[in-house]
């Protein structure tokens, strides 16, 4: 590869995608993004008036839930993912999060297109699937139109930072 140093051997990194109808989610996956779907209204997003809900699905079945929550001091602001898994994780401590649903619509709207999680809730999702070392799908749609399904949300980070070597 031109303009790379390469300290080792090349090393690559694939991601299992794959796009779904709505009917063709099977029933615990079509409650995971109904249960988003309900919760999007209760985002607090007056400021980009763009409203996220995450639904996850633990182990024993449990579902919880999660909306961006902004503030007025912009950066304070917490995307739905990660209001979920902080849930899950106060909640429902050591138990694994099997899946994940990702539904957003700008405020008012539809949408038709999913929605892939940001940069900073690919770090937390990779850190949920390092903690419980069992997959964690992540299904990410609109309100209507087709599902992205990921057989495993850390599979979007690729080459991550695990902190492996903090003290
Ligand atoms: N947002 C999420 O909740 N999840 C994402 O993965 C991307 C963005 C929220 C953050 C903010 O409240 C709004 O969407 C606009 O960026």
């Amino acid at each position: 590869m031109e303009n790379a140093i390469l300290l080792g051997p090349m090393k690559t990194w694939t991601i299992s995608l794959e796009e779904r109808g709505r009917s063709e989610l099977n029933a615990s996956d079509q409650a995971l993004v109904d249960a988003a779907l309900a919760h999007l209204p209760q985002a607090h997003a007056p400021y980009s008036r763009f409203h996220v809900a995450a639904a996850i699905r633990l182990e024993d079945g449990q579902i919880l839930v999660g909306t961006n929550q902004e503030n007025a001091s912009y950066p304070v602001g917490i995307c739905a993912e990660r209001v979920a898994l902080s849930a899950a994780s106060s909640v429902a401590p050591g138990k694994a999060v099997t899946a994940m649903a990702v539904v957003y619509a700008p405020q008012g709207q539809t949408s038709s297109k999913p929605l892939p999680p940001c940069g900073m809730c690919r770090q937390a999702l990779h850190e949920q699937k390092t903690r419980q070392n069992a997959p964690l799908e992540l299904l990410m749609c609109g309100v209507e139109g087709p599902v992205w399904k990921a057989a495993d949300a850390s599979d979007l980070l690729p080459f991550a930072f695990s902190g492996e070597e903090l003290p």
